[in-house]
């Protein structure tokens, strides 16, 4: 089932949200329809405040690099160098995460904030400490495309947005934008 995607302005995007205590047949039928609402959107991760749920609740499912001749991402998983993509789709509760590394700016979106990109300066890595849906824990060490789309999705579990963490600059640049955002959504 298609699940409605909460739009800027909406306050159960501003909420910190809770930990997940139990993992119930509720809880896997959100994700289910959570990592559909990702799909048909084309996003590459929804959080499940995102979706009106104000639970620690995170869905990611990042491509493979397309490009010919790109070599396969690996990633550190349980202390072991695996395939990114053999981890996704991903789905997750209570994440712990630690940036690290150098910042790094990178144009990011949000299902959230409609319409808007913006350049987004973030640690280039991150260890993360993740409970999957059948109770194991799954320790990541990782950079690229992951490293930012962990730190942005786990934002959303605090109540941040990408837009609250561009530069001040940009924040002047996307306030009237974000106005009309929050009013017409
Ligand atoms: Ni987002």
């Amino acid at each position: 089932m298609l699940l409605n995607v909460k739009q800027y302005g909406d306050s159960v995007l501003r909420a910190v949200s809770a930990p997940v205590e139990h993992i119930t047949d509720d809880l896997k039928n959100l994700v289910e329809n959570m990592i559909e609402t990702m799909y048909a959107t084309e996003g590459i991760g929804l959080a499940a405040p995102q979706v009106g749920v104000n639970i620690r609740l995170v869905v990611i499912d990042i491509p493979e690099d397309e490009e010919e001749g790109s070599e396969q991402e690996m990633i550190m998983v349980n202390g072991e160098e695996k395939p990114m993509r053999s981890i996704m789709p991903l789905a997750f509760i209570n994440p712990e995460i630690e940036p690290y590394g150098k910042q790094e700016l990178f144009t990011e979106g949000c299902l959230s904030v409609r319409g808007i990109r913006a350049n987004v300066s973030r640690p280039d890595h991150v260890r993360a400490r993740l409970t999957l849906l059948d109770g194991s824990v799954l320790e990541l060490d990782c950079g690229g495309l992951l490293a930012r789309c962990l730190q942005h999705e786990c934002d959303h579990l605090d109540g941040f947005l990408f837009v609250d963490r561009v530069s001040s600059a940009a924040k002047i640049t996307l306030a009237k934008k974000l106005k009309k955002l929050a009013a017409t959504r």
